[in-house]
C-alpha cells in the first residue's frame, strides 16, 4: 500500500502552527527557562545510552503539541507501519524501503513481493563475515602468497560515503588492515590512492548498487590496470570482490563467485551500509564490531517504531526541524559532531538527507507551496568555532544546530576531554543567551574604557541568542551507539518526507546531469558535435583548444 497523501498545509495542525508562530516568534528561550524551572527535563529524552536535551528550541508544550497534531494529521503513525513492512512506499520506482530488514533479528519475517528476505540477509551476512574473518586472519591471501595489508572500497554515494565515515567514525575499534577510499572520476584520486599501495597486498572492494556508474566503473578499471601491470589476469579473481546488486556486470568485470556480495533494490544507496556495501568496515573494524552497529540500529528502529512520539527522538527531531524549516524560514541546518571521529558525519548526512528530500513535486505529482529538505552543513567542533561559528552567533540567519558529544573519551586522555566538552557546552549556551547590551557595558566598563569608546565598540558586541540547538549527549562513542546515531538521522528524514508528502526514497534529480555528461563526454572525444547554449558551448571550445 503506498503511503496517504494529505498536503500538510490543509490540515488543522498548519493553521494552527502559522497563527502559533506569529503568537510565540517574539519569545526569548532564556525567559522560558526563567518562567519555568523544569523546562529542561520536559522537553529531553533519554533513551539508553543517549541523552537528548530539546530545550534549547523556540518550543512551548503548545508547540508540541501542534506539531505532533501535524504529525497524526499525516497518518505518521500508520506510514512507520508501512516502512518497516515493506509496503511499496518508493513509488517512483515501484519498490519497497527495507534498510531496517537488514538489521532485523533473525526470527522476524519481513516480505517483499510474498517472501521473507531476512534468511537471504542473514545468508549474505554469513558470507560477510567468513569473507572479512578470512582476510583480516590472514587465512585469505594474495597472489604471491602474502596475506593483505590495504582495502581500497572503490564506489561513490551511498556506496562511498557510508562506508567511509563509519570506517573514520570507529577507526579506534581498526585491525591492522588499511582502508582507503576511492570515490572521484578524477583520476587524481584514485592514483594518488595507488602510489600508497603494493598489489601484491591489496583487497578491492568495487561496491555499486547498480555497476553502471562511470565514476565507480572508471575507478574500477583503472585499479584494474594497474594490478595487472604486476599480476596475471587470473589473480583479479583474488584481490577483487565486488558488491552490487547487478551480479552479471560483476562477472563480466572477472569476480570469482565466492567474491560477490548481492544486494537487493528494496536498499536505496544512501541507506545501504547496513548491507553487504558495509563489507569494507566489516574488514577495517571486524565483523562483531559491525554487527554491534547494526545491532545499535535495530534498537533505534524499535524506539521509533514504538516509542509514543512525544518522547520518540526522530520524531521529535524531525517535527522540531519542520517548525524551523516551515514556519521560521530557516534554510539550513548545521550538525556539528564534537568529535573528530565523526568529521565525515554531516558529509555523509548530506547525501541522505539532501538527496531523499530535496523534492519540490508532491505525492500527487503537484508543485508544492511550501519549503521542503534542509541544506544540511557542518565540520566538527572545536574547528568549527574556529571557522563558521561567528556566522551562526551573530549573522542574520537562523541556522538550527545539532550538537553531538560523548561522555567518555576514547584514548581516555581527561585534560583533551574536558576542554573538548567545555567547549560543547559553552556553546549552546552562548548560541542561547547571547550577550545583551547590560552586560557588555558592565564588561567594558571592568576593563576602564571611556564612555565614548564603549559606546561606539558596543553594537558589535552585542550577541542576540535565542539561537536554537539540540544537544545529543552520548555515553561513548561504539559501534552500537554510531548504528543508533545513523538510524535516529533515517529516522528523521523518513518523518519529514511523510509530513511534506514528497517521495524521499527517488532520486531522478541526479539523471540530468549524468545524461548530459554522457553526450558532453563523446564530443570531448571527438565522436560527435553537438548543440549548446552559448556559455556551454564557449566553454567546450575553450576547453578544446
Ligand atoms: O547519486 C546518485 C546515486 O544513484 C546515489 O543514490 C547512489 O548512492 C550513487 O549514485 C551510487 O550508485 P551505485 O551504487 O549504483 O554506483
Amino acid at each position: 500500500m503506498p503511503l496517504e497523501n494529505t498536503n500538510p498545509e490543509t490540515t488543522n495542525a498548519w493553521k494552527g502552527l502559522e497563527k502559533h508562530y506569529q503568537e510565540t516568534k517574539s519569545l526569548e528561550l532564556k525567559n522560558l527557562f526563567k518562567d519555568d524551572p523544569k523546562r529542561a527535563e520536559k522537553f529531553s529524552i533519554r533513551w539508553g545510552s543517549f541523552f537528548v536535551d530539546m530545550s534549547k528550541h523556540r518550543i512551548t508544550a503548545d508547540t508540541r503539541k501542534l506539531l505532533l497534531q501535524l504529525a497524526d494529521e499525516c497518518s505518521l503513525k500508520a506510514a512507520i507501519k508501512k516502512y518497516f513492512e515493506g509496503d511499496q512506499i518508493n513509488q517512483t520506482e515501484g519498490r519497497a524501503v527495507l534498510h531496517t530488514a537488514l538489521r532485523a533479528g533473525k526470527s522476524e519475517q519481513v516480505m517483499v513481493d510474498g517472501e521473507n528476505v531476512i534468511p537471504e540477509v542473514y545468508q549474505v551476512r554469513e558470507q560477510m563475515k567468513a569473507f572479512s574473518e578470512a582476510v583480516i586472519s590472514g587465512d585469505k591471501k594474495g597472489y604471491t602468497g602474502k596475506s593483505f595489508t590495504d582495502i581500497v572500497n572503490i564506489g561513490i554515494g551511498g556506496s562511498d560515503l557510508g562506508p567511509a565515515m563509519v570506517t573514520e567514525a570507529l577507526q579506534f575499534y581498526s585491525n591492522h588492515l588499511k582502508a582507503h577510499f576511492v570515490s572521484n572520476v578524477d583520476g587524481d584520486h584514485i592514483h594518488e590512492t595507488l602510489k600508497l599501495l603494493n598489489p601484491e597486498t591489496t583487497l578491492f572492494v568495487i561496491v555499486s548498487k547498480t555497476f553502471t556508474t562511470q565514476e565507480t566503473l572508471s575507478n574500477a578499471t583503472t585499479a584494474k590496470k594497474w594490478f595487472l601491470k604486476h599480476a596475471s589476469q587470473e589473480d583479479v579473481a583474488r584481490h577483487f570482490a565486488a558488491v552490487s546488486t547487478n551480479t552479471e556486470k560483476i562477472e563480466e568485470f572477472g569476480i570469482a563467485a565466492e567474491h560477490v556480495f548481492p544486494m537487493w533494490d528494496w536498499v536505496g544507496g544512501r541507506f545501504s551500509l547496513w548491507s553487504a556495501v558495509g563489507l569494507s568496515v566489516a574488514l577495517a573494524i571486524g565483523f562483531k564490531n559491525f554487527e554491534n552497529l547494526l545491532e545499535g540500529a535495530r534498537e533505534m528502529d524499535e524506539h521509533f517504531r514504538t516509542a509514543p512520539f512525544e518522547e520518540n527522538i526522530p520524531v521529535m527531531l524531525a517535527m522540531i526541524s519542520i517548525w524551523y524549516n516551515n514556519f521560521y524560514g530557516a534554510e539550513t541546518e548545521a550538525i556539528i559532531p564534537y568529535s573528530q571521529y565523526l568529521h565525515r558525519l554531516s558529509a555523509y548526512l548530506q547525501q541522505g538527507i539532501m538527496e531523499s528530500n530535496g523534492k519540490s513535486v508532491d505525492r500527487n505529482g503537484n508543485r508544492v507551496n511550501y519549503e521542503t529538505g534542509t541544506i544540511i552543513w557542518g565540520e566538527p567542533g572545536t574547528n568549527s568555532q574556529h571557522a563558521f561559528f561567528q556566522l551562526i552567533h551573530q549573522g542574520t540567519k537562523l541556522i538550527p544546530a545539532d550538537f553531538i558529544g560523548f561522555k567518555k573519551s576514547l584514548h581516555g586522555d581527561q585534560d583533551h576531554h574536558l576542554k573538548l566538552m567545555a567547549n560543547f557546552f559553552a556553546q549552546t549556551e552562548a548560541l542561547m543567551n547571547g550577550k545583551t547590551a547590560e552586560e557588555v557595558t558592565s564588561e567594558l566598563q571592568k576593563q576602564g574604557m571611556s564612555p565614548d569608546a564603549l559606546s561606539a565598540l558596543r553594537p558589535f558586541k552585542v550577541f542576540e541568542g535565542n539561537k536554537p540547538t539540540t544537544t545529543i549527549l552520548i555515553d561513548k562513542l561504539s559501534p552500537r551507539s554510531l548504528g543508533s546515531l545513523i538510524a535516529m538521522y533515517e529516522h528523521k528524514i523518513f518523518v519529514q518526507g511523510v509530513i511534506w508528502n514528497i517521495f524521499s526514497f527517488d532520486q531522478w534529480g541526479v539523471e540530468l546531469g549524468k545524461q548530459l555528461a554522457t553526450t558532453i563526454l563523446s564530443e570531448l572525444k571527438g565522436e560527435k558535435s553537438g548543440n549548446h547554449d552559448g556559455s556551454t558551448s564557449q566553454l567546450l571550445e575553450h576547453f578544446k583548444r
